[in-house]
């Protein structure tokens, strides 16, 4: 056993720089360095998943000098591994003074103190972070097999994934870039849903699968070139089964993650009008080939197959739910579970996610909440929802404001009566930040 001190480093060892490699030199000056990698959990709960896997970063790390050895760190609070391994000496940038880190490293001050440990802070190395690198790997992009895997990363890390709906490169572009404070923490959306509804609309066109889907990967295509999060394509019934095994190997070779299917057939009309339509709900069977079919043609491992349940929208109660769920699951192969429903309360979703909490083999969870609005993201995630969709949000913000600037136009017989809906010319222009380069 070695005599020398022991010093415990905690980092996510993403985008490593000079600045890291300052801290890790004096670190191995002090004694054996030991590092508490964090974990994708830990690092998505405070920040941006990390580009690399666990795995991957651990590959990297373990090979700096001095390192001696590597452990998880799974929680972005070091107190757990601090008290497993009551180090001599923490080391960290002293950038953690002051933002969302700054309680961590109080209570890091107060445990070590519990048996005579040191905080050493490295004054931060100028010129580099990994906030800038983190911009520039953003304006290179991404490659389709790094945002496909993001989504299945981002449903194990996070305690729900956001989901705004996207249909052009504008709306791609909001999802991209939206961002906000929400207690104390900055929030983003995860990820970008295709909607079959709303990507008709945009065409003026009715959701009845009237878009082929040529064109709905041609609006994926371009939302692609300016955006890098992953995406769920809603793929309606999937269309014949013959045609879907070619769909799914369309939307792999793009890079989207997911496709769901939902559980109708012949002429698929939108689920928010439920029964006031005629809607034909297909046999567990019927749709079990579907699913198997998408399973069968995937080429990936990381592209996910989800079973959308419309019992509840076409009043076919909560067993009838379930009894799909499982059958979904165990017969069909799906990767994970929508459940729509198209009441203003949210009851009839949450009895389902009880119920389907008790599953042995639960898969993720997806809810579209259109109509149960007021549920807010914590109390889906309490509920065990893991992926919750804002499906036609862009789209229902764009109409009005359009319609309402083309009749001002028309009433006014000019453009100046439209200036308050309108973005000025210099900010239009500054929506796309290249326009100024
Ligand atoms: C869509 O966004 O097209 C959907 C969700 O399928 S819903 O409109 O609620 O059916
Ligand atoms: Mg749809």
């Amino acid at each position: 056993m070695s005599t020398k001190p022991t010093v415990y480093v905690g980092m996510s060892a993403d985008l490593i720089h000079p600045g890291h490699m300052n801290i890790l030199a004096k670190a191995a000056q002090l004694g054996d360095v030991t590092i508490g990698l964090l974990t994708d959990a830990a690092i998505a709960s405070y920040k941006r998943l990390p580009h690399m896997t666990f795995d991957q970063r651990r590959a990297v790390v373990e090979n700096i000098k001095g390192v001696e050895r590597v452990i998880a760190q799974e929680t972005l609070d070091y107190v757990p591994n601090l008290k497993q391994i009551r180090p001599d000496y923490v080391v960290h940038g002293d950038d953690w003074k002051t933002g969302v880190q700054k309680k961590t490293r109080q209570r890091v001050i107060d445990t070590l103190a519990e048996w005579g440990g040191e905080l050493v802070e490295i004054p931060y190395t100028e010129g580099i972070s990994s906030t800038q690198l983190n911009a520039s790997v953003k304006q290179i992009g991404t490659t389709p097999n790094v945002r496909m895997a993001r989504l299945r990363r981002l449903i194990d890390s996070k305690p729900i994934v956001r989901v705004l709906e996207t249909h052009s490169g504008i709306s791609g572009l909001i999802a991209e870039t939206a961002s906000t404070q929400r207690d104390g923490q900055t929030v983003e959306f995860d990820g970008m849903w295709s909607s079959s509804l709303t990507d008709s609309t945009s065409r003026g066109k009715p959701d009845i699968e009237a878009v082929d889907i040529t064109s709905r990967l041609n609006t994926i295509n371009e939302i692609f070139e300016v955006t890098t999060k992953p995406l769920i394509f809603d793929g309606d019934t999937g269309g014949k089964p013959e045609h879907l095994g070619f769909t799914v190997r369309s939307l792999e070779r793009l890079g989207v993650s997911a496709i769901i299917i939902e559980d109708k057939e012949g002429l698929k009309r939108n689920s928010l009008y439920g029964n006031d339509v005629a809607q034909t709900q297909s046999s567990i069977d019927d749709f079990c080939h579907r699913l198997k079919v998408a399973k069968n043609s995937q080429v990936t491992r990381d592209f996910m197959v989800i079973a959308r349940i419309e019992s509840l929208i076409l009043e076919q109660g909560l067993d009838d739910a379930l009894e799909r769920a499982k059958a979904y699951i165990e017969i069909g192969g799906a990767d994970g579970i929508m459940i729509h429903s198209r009441q203003n309360d949210p009851q009839e979703v949450f009895d389902f996610c009880d119920a389907y909490a008790k599953f042995e083999n639960r898969k993720p969870l997806v809810v579209v909440p259109t109509s149960f609005r007021q549920a807010t993201e914590e109390e889906l995630a309490a509920r065990g929802v893991n992926v919750v969709i804002y499906a036609n949000h862009m789209m229902r913000a764009a109409y009005p404001a359009m319609s309402k600037v083309a009749h001002t136009i028309l009433e006014a017989g000019r453009a100046l009566e439209a200036d308050p809906y309108i973005a000025n010319i210099k900010d239009a222009l500054a929506i796309i930040p290249e326009n100024e380069a």
